[in-house]
């Protein structure tokens, strides 16, 4: 059985953009807690840290309300990320964090949103919450892994569940990412629905 704040937060992904928006606007200070409770971003910045550099320069997509650089910045990443995501009022909670750098408002599931591959190169990019749940991880990726230098890392996590993997695995060896590791991340139920990320790190050539 879901809780409050995810019968309103998944059931808004069945819908418009413009309710999960409002969802997360609404639930963003609840959803914080409970998912900084679970343990899951702190295992992710794990995975991925330990394959940075501390001076990494790196992008957060579907940021919310800035767990992954709560969790990055405990294991010793110096330099604030950049985020991206939908809701106003999750980018405000990722600001008061203190660890993201440039925040902007952006619908993932459109391409012009994503930051063009000619005008950057980040060192690693991370994303969790996002991929499969609410962009389709065929879109999400391509965009993704070009905003990446050559030699850079990408930190995702997909719900277990609901993730067709042998056509996931190709696509990550169709863009050129080769993957280093896999950690299952459970969430347990409480606020949140139980669920397990399964999260990927993976280096592009
Ligand atoms: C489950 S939360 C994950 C947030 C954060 N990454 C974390 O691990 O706690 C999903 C996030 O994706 C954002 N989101 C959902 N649909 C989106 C879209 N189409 N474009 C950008 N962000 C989106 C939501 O606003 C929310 O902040």
């Amino acid at each position: 059985m879901k809780s409050p704040i995810e019968d309103t937060i998944w059931g808004a992904s069945y819908g418009s953009v413009a309710a999960v928006q409002a969802a997360f606007d609404r639930f963003g200070p609840e959803y914080h807690d409970a998912i900084l409770a679970s343990g899951a971003p702190a295992g992710a910045a794990q995975a991925l840290m330990s394959h940075l550099n501390p001076d990494a320069q790196g992008i957060d997509f579907g940021c919310g309300s800035g767990v992954l650089g709560i969790a990055l910045r405990a294991l010793g990443l110096k330099k604030p990320l950049d985020g991206l995501d939908v809701s106003a009022g999750m980018l405000e909670l990722a600001h008061q964090t203190g660890c993201y750098r440039e925040l902007r408002q952006a619908n993932l599931l459109l391409t012009e949103s994503y930051p063009k591959a000619s005008g950057v190169s980040y060192d690693f990019a991370i994303s969790m919450g996002l991929v499969g749940d609410y962009v389709p991880y065929y879109l999400a990726l391509p965009h993704i892994v070009q905003t990446l230098r050559p030699g850079g890392f990408l930190g995702f996590a997909v719900e277990s569940r609901s993730t067709p993997w042998r056509p996931l695995e190709k696509l990550l060896t169709d863009l050129g990412l080769t993957t280093l590791s896999e950690t299952i991340l459970p969430v347990p139920e409480g606020k949140l629905t139980a669920q397990s990320y399964h999260f990927y790190v993976a280096q592009i050539r």
